[in-house]
């Protein structure tokens, strides 16, 4: 049998009931696919339903205002695809009437939609006859087929796409494709696959050469930047607080956050008044205390924010001051949401 018939098989065997795949609508599956790059199933799923329910067709999603879509997006992370998804929703309305591309090339035309994204919503909802790629089929076609050049490298990629098209059903994509994807996340997982009991384990290479643990090859990743950062947590009288919205471009871009000042290093509590003071254009006040004394490392792909909070007491009135039980209200990245919930007040 044929590596593709094996991975078919096994696929109708094994595989999860997962509400985008009873559907062909590519709304559906364009938001599954968005929510599920860098998230797991289980953690996406809620996401996918909720959404779902607040903007049920793609011209509800272009309608809606950019923080609402933020604000149910909020615990994703990578805010970048929630802003690309909403831009894209109106370029589907606006460019296209509505009705989604067929085309693959259309397809990836779409603002956030790359190779992977666009091979998947043409081969799921049209049966367009185009290979996905994604971290699990790497791993499966590296270690079938022995292939150890970098999958994050130019000459990798391209060849690993070739490679996946030469050995694809293309009569069957839609469960060809959902099934080595699925064959790499729970049969071919990255740690202790379950080679003795695998349908493939005759032809697979990596088994016969003991290189199941050393593939796929990636290269090193760029060491990730550390940065300092505090939040200024102003409290009044009133329960107010500041709340500013984030600028420019970067990371959670027009998300809001605690007015933040960024430091070269970490700031104790004695070099804190010193420190600040002078550069802060910001509300004076009277006491202050830190939330945390080990500062929280938030992990990004390229950065680790090393942060702290700063409780800032003031009798003052606090000029644009937000109710503190207002602000889980407005979009945040999960830092600040995790801070907001701890924090008793
Ligand atoms: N991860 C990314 N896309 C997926 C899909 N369609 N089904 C299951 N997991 C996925």
């Amino acid at each position: 049998m044929s590596f593709s018939h094996k991975i078919l098989d096994w696929y109708h065997a094994h595989k999860r009931e997962l509400p985008w795949r009873e559907t062909r609508d590519p709304y559906k599956i364009w938001l599954s696919e968005i929510m599920l790059q860098q998230t797991r199933v289980a953690q996406g799923m809620p996401y996918y339903h909720r959404f779902l329910e607040a903007f049920p067709t793609v011209h509800d999603l272009a309608q809606a205002p950019e923080e609402m879509v933020l604000k149910l997006w909020q615990g994703l992370g990578y805010y970048s695809r929630a802003r690309n998804l909403h831009a894209t929703a109106k370029m589907v309305v606006e460019q296209f009437d509505g009705e989604f591309p067929r085309t693959y090339e259309e397809i990836k035309s779409l603002k956030g939609v790359g190779d992977y994204t666009a091979s998947a919503i043409a081969s799921f909802c049209f049966d367009v006859p185009e290979p996905v790629v994604d971290g699990n089929v790497y791993r499966v076609l590296a270690r079938y087929f022995g292939v150890d050049l970098p999958i994050n490298s130019p000459s990798g990629t391209k060849y690993f796409k070739e490679l996946a098209r030469e050995v694809m059903d293309a009569d069957q994509i839609r469960d060809y494709n959902q099934g080595i994807m699925e064959f790499g996340a729970i049969q071919c997982a990255p740690k202790k696959p379950y080679c003795l009991l695998c349908p493939l384990n005759e032809g697979c290479v990596a088994l016969k050469d003991n290189k199941v643990d050393s593939l796929p090859v990636k290269t090193n990743k760029t060491k990730a930047r550390i940065r300092h950062f505090n939040y200024m947590v102003y409290l009044n009288d009133q329960n107010q607080t500041i709340m500013e919205q984030r600028k420019g471009k970067g990371i959670w871009q027009n998300l809001y956050q605690f007015p933040l000042l960024e430091s070269e290093n970490e700031i104790h509590p004695d070099a804190f008044q010193q420190h600040f003071t002078s550069e802060m254009a910001l509300e004076p006040f009277e006491s202050f205390h830190l939330f945390n004394t080990e500062p929280i490392v938030h992990k990004l792909s390229h950065q680790h924010l090393h942060t702290k909070f700063w409780i800032l007491k003031t009798s003052h009135k606090l000029e644009n001051g937000t109710a503190w039980d207002e602000i889980t209200k407005f979009p945040v990245p999960v830092l600040i949401a995790d801070f907001i919930r701890t924090l008793k007040i």
